[in-house]
């Protein structure tokens, strides 16, 4: 890495894909930026998230110039299964879309492309960084401040894009009453387990089950991923890989839970679910993007693609700044985001509400779900609405005029 700059044009805190991928997206249109993330490149690279990438997701990593191995290792899948009453019904995602197929690759994989592209470009980043602070933030020239060992660090900027996560300093800065935060936190949690074994199924499987929800889904064609719903006072201790196994089995179909290939976990946590949106997303000259605006639970796979989203919108609204002089995509940043964050919530949130089990539900609660998804895998608007969401909407979508 050359010499750290004293300033910079866009100051990015947090190296996950939203601070990586705005970076990239940056440099390629000639705009300058510094990365402060204050974890080291191989604690963000440990991290297992999910791995399910929207077209719209897999085109900006084509124009970020880091979409090579994605196309080779990567997985196309055109549909997925769901499971209820003991049956699986395939959701033909290609058939109900016509022709849109999502990817099956890796968070870890896209974030290790896109450290890889930086550092080949020689951009500046820098890890371990403690005691982040951003400054100004309403004013001119913002400044964000780290200390590294005992020495104290200062990058002055134009603007400072928070891809900082949901722990991060950026929406802990903004004013508490400049913001409003929504949130719902689910009363259960997902027991993930990562193994080098043949996926159970070409494609994913979504599991309601009178014992939980489940989960079979894959790395490549030699390495899956499982996850059980438990609950959020399980500890990962409790759980060894063969009570995970055992578990996993009782909630699948005859015919998969004699094609389950099982091995020693390579990775087991526990996550919490939580569908969370703070508003607006820009405050002055901060703006934020991905988790550090918005968390939705897993089960739509949407958290990667709409920190994708994010990132689009807002290399776009700072390319024109800087081209043209424009204000006005900085401006409607936060409204373009939020449209399309709302609707990717209210799927997560929907999803999530069909397939796990709610205690508190009862018996009925159960019932109704499978009444539900019994009307859903019958009725071809239902399908197409699932699968729309599921591979995505497009950037666009709602802000066409509608046509003659
Ligand atoms: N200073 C600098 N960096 C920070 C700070 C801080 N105070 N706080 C957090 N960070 C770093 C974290 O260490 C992390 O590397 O910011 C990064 C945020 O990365 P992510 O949490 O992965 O968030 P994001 O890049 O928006 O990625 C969104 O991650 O959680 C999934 O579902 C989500 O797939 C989606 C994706
Ligand atoms: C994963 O592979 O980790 C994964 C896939 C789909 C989801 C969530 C997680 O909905």
């Amino acid at each position: 890495m050359t010499a750290l700059p004293l300033s910079t044009q866009v100051a990015i805190v947090g190296a996950g894909p939203s601070g990586l991928l705005l970076g990239q997206l940056l440099h390629r249109a000639g705009v300058d930026a510094v990365i402060i993330e204050r974890q080291s490149a191989n604690y963000v690279l440990a991290r297992i998230r999910a791995g399910v990438l929207e077209q719209v997701t897999m085109d900006l990593l084509d124009e970020a110039g880091v979409g090579s191995r994605m196309h080779q290792e990567g997985l196309l899948h055109g549909g997925f299964d769901l499971l209820f009453r003991q049956q699986r019904h395939r959701i033909d995602l290609h058939g109900l879309t016509g022709g849109q197929q999502v990817m099956v690759y890796g968070q870890t994989e896209v974030t290790r492309d896109l450290m890889q592209a930086r550092s080949q470009a020689g951009l500046p980043t820098v890890y371990d960084a403690q005691e982040v602070q951003i400054h100004d933030f309403d004013q001119q020239r913002p400044r964000v401040s780290w200390r590294i060992g005992g020495r104290q660090h200062q990058l002055q900027c134009d603007f400072i894009a928070g891809c900082d996560g949901f722990h991060g300093v950026c929406r802990a800065s903004v004013p508490p009453q400049s913001i409003t935060e929504y949130e719902k936190v689910y009363p259960f949690g997902w027991l993930g387990l990562l193994a080098d074994t043949r996926p159970v199924h070409h494609e994913l499987i979504y599991v309601n089950s009178p014992r939980g929800f489940a989960l079979c889904s894959q790395r490549s064609s030699t390495r899956s991923r499982y996850y059980l719903q438990v609950p959020l006072s399980d500890k990962v201790e409790q759980w060894s890989d063969q009570a995970f196994w055992d578990e996993l089995r009782l909630r699948l179909d005859p015919q998969a839970r004699e094609q389950l290939h099982t091995g020693p976990s390579l990775e087991k946590s526990i996550a919490p679910l939580r569908s969370f949106v703070a508003e607006p997303m820009r405050w002055g000259r901060l703006m934020l993007a991905g988790d550090a605006a918005h968390i939705v639970p897993p089960t739509g796979a949407k958290g990667l693609n709409l920190a994708a989203s994010d990132v689009k919108y807002l290399s776009q609204a700072l390319i024109e700044y800087y081209r043209e002089g424009s204000q006005a995509g900085i401006d409607h940043y936060s409204d373009l985001c939020l449209r399309r964050i709302w609707r990717a919530e209210r799927f997560s949130w929907w999803f999530t509400s069909l397939m796990h089990r709610f205690p508190e539900n009862g018996e009925i609660g159960q019932k109704l779900q499978e009444a539900e998804l019994d009307y859903l895998v019958h009725s071809e608007s239902a399908l197409r609405s699932v699968a729309e969401n599921y591979v995505g909407l497009p950037l666009d979508f709602g802000l066409k005029k509608p046509g003659p």
